[in-house]
């Protein structure tokens, strides 16, 4: 540009009457370029107040109801444009079977995404977009199919079948049931059910059962007895619970399961002798039970008769008011019951009660 200081006076005037500039009182510029609508023919730079232009709506708009596509360059140089008076038009709503379109305008540039409900599978465009397609707009694919995810046919096994029908299609959610021939039993899950980990390809949700002879040994526990499962035969499943004679302690697990391999799972159980048992395990606290008080909760002493051995399982504590202290355990205070076992022993479970501080 010109600096100011080396132009001579005078020329400024002039300036101004040679160059329609921008804004020039009386014309207005261009008219604004609309994204939804555009003007026939030569834009000019400078329009006189006054001047009224058409627009006409871009490929894939339409003009809005009640707007109007005219244009006036107004008194003060600016044109007079009413917002967005052309609008998109519109495609066809899309409907998905077994799945979703989501659509959140299905005006012209709108995109639509669809998705398959849970079990389908999307055969297709996963999105699609409304476009010019003629003189109007139209989605630019087609709507995907949602198709049930299918699984292979059900596996087959010896010794056995499965209630699936022949010629059957099988799809996610379709579920068989297994059957074993008679006197086999039936290894693992009888009912497998058709489902998908990529939710595109369908798979069983197990491997088909087993189908096989079971048989367990008869089961014995030494000075044990069967309190369930009384057999006469064992086979896979079958359960039996065990409980020691008077006296005798059980070491492991009382309920035993006959299993796949013909053996009983965890292994059966053992009846350990009676010991005596000398340790004191009474209460460790004193509740603040005064002198005197009479010990309802009692010391309690097993006695156990059991063919000529006698244990006496005993623990001694009573409170005070210095808290527990061992009783002196006087066999004339024993209040004795006796009961008779179902193993015919004779048990008696005596109650000792304490007397106070001493
Ligand atoms: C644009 O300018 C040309 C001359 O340059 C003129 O003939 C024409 O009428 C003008 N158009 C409008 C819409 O004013
Ligand atoms: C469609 O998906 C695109 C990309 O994942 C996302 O930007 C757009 O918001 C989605 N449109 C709708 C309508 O859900
Ligand atoms: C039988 O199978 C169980 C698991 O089910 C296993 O722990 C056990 O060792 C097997 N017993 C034999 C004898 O194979």
């Amino acid at each position: 540009m010109v600096s100011g200081p080396r132009c001579p006076p005078g020329l400024w005037g002039l300036l101004a009457l040679l160059l329609p500039l921008p804004g020039a009182r009386g014309t207005c510029d261009s008219p604004p370029r609309l994204h939804f609508a555009e003007l026939p023919g030569v834009v000019n730079n400078s329009y006189p107040v006054g001047t009224k232009l058409k627009y006409s709506c871009r490929p894939g708009y339409i003009l809005s109801s009640g707007k109007s596509p005219f244009v006036t360059c107004l008194e003060n140089s600016k044109w007079s444009v009413e917002a967005e008076f052309c609008e998109g038009r519109r495609c066809k709503p899309l409907e998905l079977e077994n799945g979703r379109a989501d659509i959140t305008d299905l005006r012209f540039g709108a995109r639509a995404n669809f998705s398959c409900d849970e079990g389908y599978r999307l055969i297709g465009q996963t999105s699609a977009q409304c476009v010019i397609v003629g003189n109007g707009v139209d989605w630019d694919t087609e709507v995907p199919l949602c198709q049930a995810i299918p699984c292979r046919p059900p596996p087959d096994i010896t010794q056995g079948s499965h209630n699936g029908q022949s010629g059957e299609e099988f799809s996610f959610g379709s579920a068989v049931t297994y059957k074993c021939d008679p006197g086999l039993s039936l290894i693992g899950e009888a009912s497998i059910h058709c489902t998908t980990k990529d939710h595109f390809n369908g798979e069983w949700s197990g491997p088909a059962p087993e189908c096989k002879v079971v048989k367990c040994p008869e089961p014995e526990v030494k000075n044990g007895r069967k309190q369930s499962g009384f057999g006469p035969d064992y086979s896979y499943g079958n359960a039996v619970i065990f409980a020691c004679d008077s006296g005798y302690t059980l070491h492991g697990s009382s309920s035993v399961r006959c299993e796949a391999n013909n053996s009983w799972i965890p292994s059966l159980p053992t009846c350990l002798e009676p010991t005596l048992n000398t340790t004191p395990n009474g209460p460790k606290e004193s509740p603040g039970l005064n002198t005197g008080t009479v010990i309802a909760i009692g010391v309690v002493i097993g006695l156990f008769v059991a063919g000529g051995f006698v244990a006496i399982v005993t623990y001694k504590a009573c409170f005070g008011k210095k808290g527990p202290y061992e009783a002196n355990q006087r066999f004339s205070d024993l209040q004795e019951r006796g009961k008779k076992t179902n193993s015919g022993l004779e048990r008696k479970d005596a109650y000792h009660s304490c007397s106070a501080d001493s």
